[in-house]
């Protein structure tokens, strides 16, 4: 693959200073480099920066904070994204706060469009982030993206998402923190929901290989948006937003191994990772060796028979 690494400093998608070095923090830990020795080109773009003319856009939901900073990244990332899909590469956007999403996912639905391919999402997070403007109480955007991304209404502030993922191309994994009115929702709509009671029953492989035959059989996009918290607090704990119980080393590993035997990742968002947090680099450290499995790092690599 020729990859693009995207940086997308974003942090005003919730309350807590740091996501801005997240993408310094990836490069320190060797991402390009990382993915280079695996025998993929690998660019990477610098920074986006955040547009100076921003929207004056109220909202009707008096919690929410930094609205017209986060209109302002959408736009920006979607640009990005949807320019290095056009341009044949894949985009690695490196948060930056989940919010960023909003805006790669857009970039990935208008190209997915154009080219009339379906799009599919994973959504690797401890959260379901099915949150409108008009129903959160953190008011942190950060936990809005799935539901501008599955078409639901509250974003007025918002361009129109491009083409809404239907709810059974949207596979939520990790699932461990749910507020009601997200809950609520949910149960609405026909979104997959591998919560942690699923993953403990079922292990991760049968539900992630049920969604990937999907996307296979459409010959569809995928996008993959990878929240630090996916991971259990005990090795990542550079995230603003721990729940306990969260995936182990061995799972996330073996998650990033299938999608990359897969072959249908079409663009992956980094997410959360705030390193004010991180103890001596090791959650960005690991985000990186998740994205070297992703990428086709092998533990010990076995020659394909009969090939
Ligand atoms: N549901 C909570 C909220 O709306 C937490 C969201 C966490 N989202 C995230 N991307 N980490 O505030
Ligand atoms: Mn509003
Ligand atoms: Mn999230
Ligand atoms: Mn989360």
């Amino acid at each position: 693959a020729r990859c693009i690494l995207i940086g997308a400093p974003v942090e005003e998608g919730q309350r807590r200073p740091g996501c801005r070095m997240g993408p310094a923090a990836y490069r320190v830990a060797g991402l390009a480099e990382a993915i280079g020795e695996l025998g993929h080109e690998v660019d990477d773009l610098g920074d986006l920066s955040l547009p100076t003319d921003l929207p004056d856009a109220p909202c009707a939901n008096p919690a929410v904070h930094s609205l017209p900073q986060i209109l302002g990244w959408t736009d920006a990332l979607r640009d990005a994204v949807d320019d290095s899909l056009s341009a044949g590469q894949m985009p690695i956007i490196l948060g930056g706060d989940h919010a960023l999403a909003l805006g790669s996912v857009a970039g990935a639905a208008a190209y997915a469009h154009r080219q009339s391919r379906p799009l599919f999402l994973l959504w690797l997070d401890a959260h379901s982030d099915f949150h409108t403007p008009m129903t959160t109480t953190s008011g942190n955007l950060h936990g809005t993206p799935v539901a501008y991304i599955a078409g639901r209404d509250g974003f007025d502030a918002f361009p129109p998402f491009p083409q809404p993922i239907p709810a059974e191309r949207i596979c939520l994994f990790g699932i461990r923190s749910v507020d009601p009115a997200e809950h609520a929702a949910l149960l609405r709509h026909d979104i997959a929901i591998n919560d942690m009671r699923v993953l403990d029953e079922q292990g991760i492989v049968a539900p992630l290989r049920t969604f990937l035959k999907q996307v296979e059989a459409l010959q569809g996009m995928l996008h993959v948006s990878l929240d630090v918290d996916f991971l259990d607090p005990a090795i990542a704990p550079a995230v603003g937003t721990t729940v306990p119980g969260g995936t182990t080393f061995r799972e996330a590993h073996l998650v990033m191994e299938l999608l990359h035997e897969s072959g249908l990742v079409t663009s992956l968002d980094l997410v959360e990772l705030n390193p004010a947090l991180d103890e001596r680099s090791r959650t960005a450290r690991l985000m990186v060796d998740l994205v070297a499995s992703l990428m086709g790092k092998k533990v010990f690599d076995r020659p394909t028979r009969g090939g």
